[in-house]
Order: C-alpha cells, then sequence, then structure tokens
C-alpha cells in the first residue's frame, strides 16, 4: 500500500501499449491509490471505457462536455490529483504538452496542473521515439520538473525492434514510488513530538495520572516519519508497538521529566507537536515510602504543573508549533484562546464527548483551527488518517 491516499489521474493517448494501462490500474490501487482515468478519444479504439471505469471504480473521462450536458471540470481533477501519469503519451501528445496546444480534455488537464507531480511514459515507433522534435520536447518537459519514465528497448507493434515500448506497469509504479519516497515533502525536517499521558508519582506505588493511550500523538509522528522527517517522540507510558522503527523514543513519566526532554530538544526542532496529556497537578509531596492505610479520609496537597507547550510558545523562533485542546463546552472559544496564548501556528481541538473521540478509541473526531480563524472539520475517522490531516496541514505550512 505504498500509494495510499494518493490520488492518481491516468492519461491515456492512443498508442497501442494502450492495452497495458488496465493492469496498471489494478497495480495503482492494489498500492492504495485511488485512481481516475481521461482518454484521449482516439484511446478509446485501444483499451475500452468499460474496462477502465470497472477497474478505476470512476467513469472514464474524454470529452469537456457529457453526454447529459455536464461539464467534466479540468481545473478540477487537476486540483485533485497528486499525480498525474500520462500513459502511454504518444509523439502528439508529448509535442502539443511540450508547445501548448490544448485541444482536448487530458490536455487541459493536463495545463491546470497545480500541485501534483506530472510523470509521462513515451510510447512509439523507435524512428519517431529518437527523432530529434522528439528529444527537445522530452527535453523541455523535463525542463518544466515533469518525470520521464524512458521507453524501453525490445520489439515493438510494428515489428521492428528497438527504443519506443512504453516501460511495463510494474516498474512504472515502481520508479514513481521511487521518485515519490526521494522526494518526500518533510525530507531533512526535523520534528519532535509528545504523547501519552503523564504520571505524577504519589509514593514509590502510586501515581495521578489520566486515561491517554497516547494514539494520536504516536499516529502523528508515525505520519511525520512516513513523510521524510527525522523524529523524536517524547512519551510517558504508552503502547510502543504502535510506533514505526525508526523514530527516537525519549521515555518520561511526569510532566517535569516531559519538560526536560521537550526543552532539550526544542531548539534543534523545524516542528513540534505537543499531543500528549500532560497532569495540570502534581502531589506536592512525594512519599519515599508506600503510603500507609489509616485514616478514613486523607488529603493530597497538588501543585501545578510547569505549562511545557506555553514555554516553548514563548521560546518559538522559525519552528511550526501545533498544540491539541481537548474541550468540552465553548470548543472552538477556548480552543482559539489557547491557540493565541500559546502562539501557535494551529490547534487540534477535540470533544470527548463525541462518539468515537478522545482518549484510549482508535477512532477520533477532531477540528482544526487556524489564527486566521479558518476551521477544518474532520469528520470521525481513524487516528492514523487524522495524523495524515494534520500532517499535510504542517506540510501546507512548509
Ligand atoms: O491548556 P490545555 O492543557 O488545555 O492545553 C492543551 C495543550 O497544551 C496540549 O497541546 C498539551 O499537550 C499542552 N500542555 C502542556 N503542558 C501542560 C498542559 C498542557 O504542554 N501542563
Amino acid at each position: 500500500m505504498r500509494l495510499r491516499r494518493k490520488n492518481v489521474l491516468v492519461g491515456i493517448s492512443a498508442g497501442i501499449a494502450a492495452y497495458k494501462i488496465p493492469v496498471l490500474i489494478r497495480l495503482l490501487k492494489k498500492e492504495g491509490a485511488e485512481v481516475r482515468v481521461i482518454t484521449t478519444s482516439e484511446a478509446q479504439n485501444f483499451v475500452t471505457p468499460l474496462t477502465l471505469s470497472t477497474l478505476s471504480g470512476n467513469p472514464v473521462l474524454s470529452e469537456f462536455y457529457d453526454k447529459n450536458g455536464s461539464w467534466n471540470n479540468h481545473v478540477e481533477l487537476a486540483l485533485w490529483s497528486d499525480i498525474f501519469l500520462l500513459a502511454p503519451a504518444t509523439l502528439n501528445t508529448l509535442a502539443k504538452m511540450a508547445h501548448g496546444i490544448c485541444d482536448n480534455l487530458l490536455l487541459a488537464t493536463y495545463f491546470s496542473m497545480k500541485k501534483g507531480k506530472i510523470y509521462f511514459a513515451p510510447a512509439m515507433d523507435l524512428d519517431m521515439y529518437k527523432h530529434d522534435s522528439t528529444t527537445k520536447n522530452i527535453q523541455m518537459l523535463i525542463k518544466t520538473g515533469a518525470v520521464e519514465l524512458p521507453a524501453q528497448n525490445g520489439k515493438l507493434a510494428s515489428g521492428l525492434s528497438g527504443f519506443g515500448r512504453m516501460m511495463e506497469p510494474s516498474e512504472i509504479i515502481q520508479k514513481i514510488i521511487d521518485h515519490q519516497l526521494d522526494n518526500l515533502p518533510l525530507k531533512g525536517q526535523k520534528c519532535l513530538v509528545s504523547a501519552g499521558p503523564t504520571y505524577e508519582p504519589i509514593d514509590p506505588v502510586r501515581y495521578i495520572g489520566n486515561y491517554s493511550s497516547g494514539k494520536m500523538g504516536v499516529a502523528i509522528a508515525n505520519a511525520l516519519f512516513n513523510k521524510g522527517a527525522s523524529v523524536t517522540l517524547v512519551h510517558g507510558p504508552i503502547d510502543k508497538n504502535l510506533v514505526l522503527s525508526g523514530l527516537e523514543l525519549r521515555p518520561i513519566q511526569s510532566a517535569e521529566e516531559m519538560q526536560f526532554a521537550m526543552e532539550a530538544e526544542f531548539d534543534k526542532a523545524d516542528i513540534v507537536i505537543m499531543a500528549a496529556a500532560v497532569a495540570d497537578y502534581r502531589p506536592k509531596n512525594v512519599g519515599q515510602e508506600k503510603m500507609k492505610k489509616s485514616k478514613t479520609e486523607i488529603s493530597l496537597e497538588l501543585v501545578k504543573n510547569p505549562d511545557i507547550l506555553l514555554n516553548l510558545g514563548k521560546r518559538k523562533k522559525s519552528q511550526i508549533l501545533v498544540g491539541f485542546a481537548l474541550e468540552t463546552q465553548d470548543e472552538f472559544e477556548n480552543a482559539k484562546k489557547k491557540m493565541i496564548g500559546k502562539n501557535l501556528d494551529f490547534i487540534v481541538v477535540n470533544n470527548p464527548k463525541n462518539e468515537g473521540a478522545g482518549f484510549e478509541h482508535n477512532t477520533n473526531q477532531v477540528s482544526i483551527i487556524f489564527p486566521n480563524d479558518k476551521i477544518k472539520e474532520v469528520p470521525k475517522s481513524q487516528k492514523s488518517e487524522i495524523a495524515e490531516i494534520i500532517v499535510d496541514e504542517i506540510v501546507a505550512l512548509k
């Protein structure tokens, strides 16, 4: 599932290699990608829309307008695409891409691409492939940032042998995955994440704690790591089996230990996420020996713990700083106050009263609040999915 959550648009031009694209779509789906397909009208002579729509799970688009009169929005398609794979890319399509000719939906979508990466797999007869103008057009496209998946040497449909065969679908997918891994958006970034509860000791065998499982913070640390960052995770008692290998772990117990660990790492970090459920108070005096059971009533004197995030916010230089808020009433107002007070780039709010949200669950339901008052509501989802959405917001700030 190396392309999980990736939106892949496959653009098919009219070349005989189009017969391999159904296999390519299967492989993309197997890697977890969401797939949509555009074809030139001629391409449908080589591969049927029915096959493509059945395998991709989406209607196949080819014209600007459908028979029912609805407009196929190339701008929306381009914005949707994380990856636009043109395969096979014929001489005609490559030349139009290189020279700004836009006479079909596939090309209009190509020229509307913004954030997504473009890959193209040329396929044509050998003399067409080695023609000067093809070489120049490919060079021009590479200069614009598109990635060539070069044609291969071998037997061609014309009966000739030479360079011009489209790269095999499995190799295309491997090349895209390799390229994506080499260009992960957080490569070289140092991240510091806190997760889990803190345990505030009462005596050698007892503590004050909370029900935090650390799952949300761990999911965020994992998602940052998957985007290429190096990650240090400062954590209270959590299930370490959920943590990806490759993360640096700094286990702690109390809030004061967490503060020490976070402050030691803060200046080196580019991105800091405080997802831990830090205990607000700790026992003033910690018993050296186990407290004996005697009176019917006892009272514990508590003192306030340091607000770790508040202090980090004061020290913040160029770091992106993100906090969490767990609110049971007036959630937006209270969270906004915290975001401003703690000098955060954004804050993630959860209300544990919502079904499937908060501590211990594998799911959560959050809202992300930004300083410009934008609010992104994230419906109930797996914590791993929410983590990826939060990390995408961080990437967008970079
Ligand atoms: O003020 P409140 O505790 O609601 O703020 C929550 C945010 O502050 C969380 O990101 C939490 O990890 C952090 N926090 C902290 N130190 C504390 C209490 C909370 O860093 N003592």
